[in-house]
């Protein structure tokens, strides 16, 4: 039996046959992890990389992967990314590693997005998973308090086992936002971005995968939507 490690590494190899050159956009996480080791073995067929992240582009340097800002660049065919919840009509929900903003960002410039995950992300309806919504931090009061009038309960993230705040790339913080019955994420998506202080959350329904790369016991599923 597979361990879980071991089918992201292999969605992460299936992801590499999308890789044709040019410069590509990397997700974050333990799964675009993967990705980035298996993007090195194959990094001179491509100009470099964007990355959603200061880990993963310090990852990628770290692999001799030249990171390149997105400013400077046109677009991108591909962005590869993973997801914390992933349903049939490829809407995602993710922001589980606070990366949610840059890679929604960097995703918005790729012409496909290469969803990668084990299959215990598939999901029937989104929500299980809490919903990362980054804000900025002189919000944080009245957007929990917004939330809460959805039916949400809110949590400020931390730092795992300490009492600091987590702070984002982007110098704001993540409000982890549980009980929501997500029947709708494109309405979600737009309705809570209208909340002021609210940077992004972690709704990927308007801009969703593309194609789906699945990690199973029986190997790598995969599904496709143009
Ligand atoms: C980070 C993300 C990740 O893609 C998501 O949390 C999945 O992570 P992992 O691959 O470690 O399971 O959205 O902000």
């Amino acid at each position: 039996m597979a361990t879980q490690d071991e089918l992201k590494q292999q969605v992460a190899k299936a992801a590499v046959e999308y890789v044709k050159g040019g410069i590509i956009g990397v997700g974050t996480g333990s799964t675009a992890n993967f990705f980035i080791d298996e993007l090195a073995k194959v990094k001179a067929k491509i100009d470099g990389a964007v990355a959603s992240s200061e880990a993963t582009a310090q990852r990628l340097r770290n692999h001799g992967i030249e990171v390149f800002d997105l400013n400077s660049v046109d677009g991108m065919e591909i962005y590869v990314d993973g997801a914390d919840e992933i349903t049939e009509h490829m809407h995602m929900l993710k922001g589980g590693g606070g990366a949610l903003t840059r890679e929604k960002i960097v995703a918005q410039r790729a012409k496909t997005f290469v969803c990668i995950c084990d299959g215990s992300k598939q999901v029937s309806v989104i929500g299980k998973f809490p919903l990362p919504v980054e804000v900025i931090p002189m919000a944080q009061a009245q957007v929990t308090r917004a939330l809460e009038q959805l039916g949400a309960q809110v949590t400020l993230r931390k730092i795992k086992g300490s009492d600091q705040v987590f702070v984002t790339d982007n110098q704001a913080w993540i409000l982890d936002v549980a009980g929501l019955k997500i029947t709708n994420p494109i309405q979600l998506e737009s309705e809570i971005n209208q909340i002021p202080g609210v940077v992004c959350n972690g709704l990927f329904a308007r801009r969703k995968a593309n194609v789906l790369l699945i990690g199973e016991a029986a190997g790598v599923r995969r599904q496709t939507y143009s």
